[in-house]
């Protein structure tokens, strides 16, 4: 069953939010795990629901004096059961590093919370012929301070950043390629499975295509997971 990863952003009001989960609880999305992570304050907002919620964040430490932060051993009280790491917009903007992705994966799976790590190339890496040397490189330099057993329990997303909010994706063959690569990678060198996710302009008229990608286990959506009616298209797409 495919993964699909509604990634809210810092989008939506309380009265957008209170709308989208009505409509929501009514659909049904038996074809699918669907997941959706809206902003922090509207986590709440999701009890109860029979479908997963989300954070797009969480702090690198322990519960503590850390103003503005949230744990993840808050984000399971709040039945939290996955979180965004190194999403390119926190590698970028947010100047996070690998030292903090790892420290970040460390806290969610002490919390039984599922770190969903995204990585991509640019645009100037793809067109210097680098999309695989990027994607190992940053596979290898936050996975290699854990064992098997605990790289077993990440998602990873495969997430150009040239094809984020763009409008653009890469061709078929590109993702097939750029997905077997990473799973390539976690079986040589950790020797177990993940799944892999595609994100970057996913909506409801290219996910047809992308559907008739093999090695696909689901995505994560931005733009488009914020109108309820293209969701209601995207989940009924999904094989
Ligand atoms: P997009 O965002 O679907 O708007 O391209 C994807 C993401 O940033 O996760």
């Amino acid at each position: 069953m495919k993964l699909l990863v509604a990634n809210h952003k810092m989008n939506l009001t309380y009265s957008n939010i209170m709308e989208y989960r009505e409509k929501l609880d009514a659909v049904d999305h038996s074809n699918c795990d669907l997941v959706i992570i809206p902003s922090f304050l509207y986590l709440g907002v999701f009890d109860g629901v029979n479908y997963s919620i989300g954070s797009q964040n969480v702090s690198n430490k322990n519960m503590g004096s850390l103003t503005g932060e949230v744990s993840a051993e808050q984000l399971k009280s709040m039945n939290v059961k996955y979180a965004l790491v190194a999403h390119s917009e926190r590698r970028n903007i947010m100047k996070e590093k690998n030292f903090d992705f790892t420290e970040k994966i460390k806290r969610l799976i002490e919390n039984n919370i599922t770190p969903i790590f995204c990585i991509g190339e640019s645009l100037s890496e793809k067109n210097m012929n680098l999309t695989n040397h990027i994607l190992k490189d940053e596979i290898e330099l936050v996975f290699n301070n854990f064992n098997s057993t605990d790289i077993s329990k990440i998602i990873i997303a495969y997430e150009p950043i040239w094809a984020i909010g763009s409008g653009l994706t890469p061709t078929n063959s590109e993702i097939y390629s750029s997905i077997k690569l990473i799973k390539e990678i976690i079986k040589v060198d950790y020797n177990t499975d993940i799944k892999v996710l595609y994100g970057g302009s996913v909506n409801p008229n290219n996910i047809v295509n992308l559907e008739t990608i093999s090695n696909i286990d689901g995505y994560l959506i931005g733009g488009a997971s914020l109108d309820f009616e293209k969701m209601l298209k995207m989940i009924g797409e999904l094989k």
